[in-house]
């Protein structure tokens, strides 16, 4: 099939050169020069596992190809649209100014019995409402995407469950259906559940899904709380709970929360969008999870100065938490999340810059996000590798869980480093393993002692 994806960021991207590695004949279009002009040299300008792989084999099989240019997508049958809807400056909803645009653009350029899907998460209405922009040229369906930044390859090729929204008219949503299952026909071919639902059900199982992990993780913070005033262990926790199928263990990370360029502006759009409904329960309950969320940032910098005023000879502020002026930080992680170089809304990014803020010397190192912090936070001190960050510090901070944090030599380190002070904000590593190398380990709900000697 001929197919075009408009908007080719995380998703779209990944989206285009998915679709090529089907058969597809796919063309990219994006409206920035920089993002576009690095896609056409085979070149992925962010970090996202075999993407790059993908891409190139897509371009040399002369399936995949790129412009800036909407005309040029005039001949595909199926246009996908992922563009970015984020959160509206000074409110909460989302804005949809890009998804939009980009429908006013394609609209002229529609072939006869073209069919355009959104891809972007958007409120609940606006298929309904913005499908006037095509002018009657062509049908206006959702299909909402699941993938996970760092997963994006596997989660395209291998979904969980693909979801239409189609009309309401039953000649075209069939038509819809149809033109669907042949976009998606290897996936559908290994039995992949397919909801076939309302435009209006689809862009809500968009947002449940996502305001429902958010609240999952959100939750279990709040339960980490308890545990840490108790001296109980959350992710012991969460391995008793998880074992219930109906909880299940994943999404119960405690520690530093949820950020990224999908959760957090994702579970505002859908409160706001409820209140305008007039339905303010949903909003009530994400408004919680973001401020317990949020809270989890500012918590992990309280736990930081604590920890640093119980070492000896440590001076305090005037709060008598741990004075930070002066004080070596090493920051592990700054992406949102491990395998992806995402810093959006990231956590790891906020606890970085609110420690610079109060006066410490933070020295972070990412196993990819540098380049984007060092454009978007120039005052922090980057470097190449973890053994670098952590050399003399005063403290270690694990702010993303990369797995090559989680390997990390504590008795080497600890020759490293005379303070070996640890917070664990991820609640990743293992905490008998650092304190055998002599680290005092501190982590977001967890024991401050080993359970071994809980439990003798
Ligand atoms: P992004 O910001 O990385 O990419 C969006 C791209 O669209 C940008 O490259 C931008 O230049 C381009 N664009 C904007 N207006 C355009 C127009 N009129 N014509 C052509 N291109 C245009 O955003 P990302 O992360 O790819 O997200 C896109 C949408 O997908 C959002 O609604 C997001 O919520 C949703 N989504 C994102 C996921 C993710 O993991 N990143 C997962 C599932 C959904």
């Amino acid at each position: 099939m001929r197919i075009s994806v408009i908007g080719c960021g995380y998703l779209g991207a990944v989206h285009a050169a998915a679709m090529a590695s089907q058969g597809h004949d796919v063309i990219g279009i994006d409206v920035d020069p920089v993002r576009l002009g690095a896609l056409r040299e085979g070149r992925v300008p962010f970090h996202e596992p075999g993407l790059e792989q993908l891409l190139s084999e897509g371009m040399s099989a002369g399936r995949l190809r790129f412009s800036t240019e909407i005309a040029d997508a005039a001949t595909a049958q199926v246009h996908f649209v992922a563009v970015n809807t984020p959160q509206r400056l000074g409110g909460d909803e989302a804005d949809l100014g890009y998804v939009e645009a980009a429908l006013r653009s394609l609209a002229p350029h529609l072939a006869p019995g073209a069919l355009v899907v959104g891809k972007s998460t958007v409120p609940v209405g606006t298929a309904r409402r913005l499908a006037p922009l095509l002018a009657g040229r062509a049908e206006l369906v959702w299909n909402p995407e699941f993938l996970r930044e760092g997963h994006a390859i596997d989660d395209t090729l291998r979904p969980d469950r693909l979801v239409y929204g189609v009309g309401d008219e039953p000649e075209s949503a069939e038509r819809a259906r149809v033109l669907l299952d042949e976009v998606y026909a290897p996936q559908l071919a290994t039995g992949v559940p397919r909801i076939v639902a309302d435009r209006e059900t689809a862009e809500l199982v968009k947002v449940s899904a996502n305001a429902f992990l958010a609240l999952k993780i959100s939750f279990i913070n709040a339960v980490a709380d308890v545990c840490a005033a108790t001296g109980a262990d959350v992710n012991l926790l969460a391995d008793a709970i998880g074992h219930d199928a109906r909880i299940g263990r994943r999404f119960l990370g405690a520690g530093l929360g949820f950020g990224g360029g999908c959760l957090p502006k994702d579970i505002r759009a859908f409160g706001a969008r409820a209140a305008e409904l007039g339905e303010d329960a949903i909003g009530s309950l994400l408004r919680e999870a973001d401020r317990i969320n949020l809270g989890r940032r500012h918590r992990a910098v309280e736990l930081l100065r604590t920890a640093l005023s119980s070492q000896p000879g440590a001076a305090t502020s005037v709060d008598g938490g741990g004075d930070l002026r002066g004080r070596r930080i090493a920051v592990l992680g700054l992406a949102f999340k491990p395998d992806s170089d995402d810093i959006r809304d990231s956590p790891a990014l906020s606890v970085a810059t609110e420690l610079a803020l109060l006066g410490a010397e933070v020295v972070a190192h990412d196993p990819h996000a540098v380049p984007k912090v060092r454009i978007a936070r120039p005052e922090l001190t980057c470097v190449d590798t973890a053994d670098e960050a952590v050399v003399g510090a005063d403290a270690v901070l694990v702010l993303t869980e990369w797995r090559e944090y989680r390997e990390l030599d504590p008795a080497a380190l600890a020759a490293t480093t005379p303070a070996r002070l640890v917070l664990d904000a991820r609640n990743c590593l293992d905490p008998a393993a650092w304190r055998a190398a002599g680290w005092d380990y501190r982590g977001l709900g967890r024991h401050e002692q080993p359970v071994g000697a809980l439990v003798a």
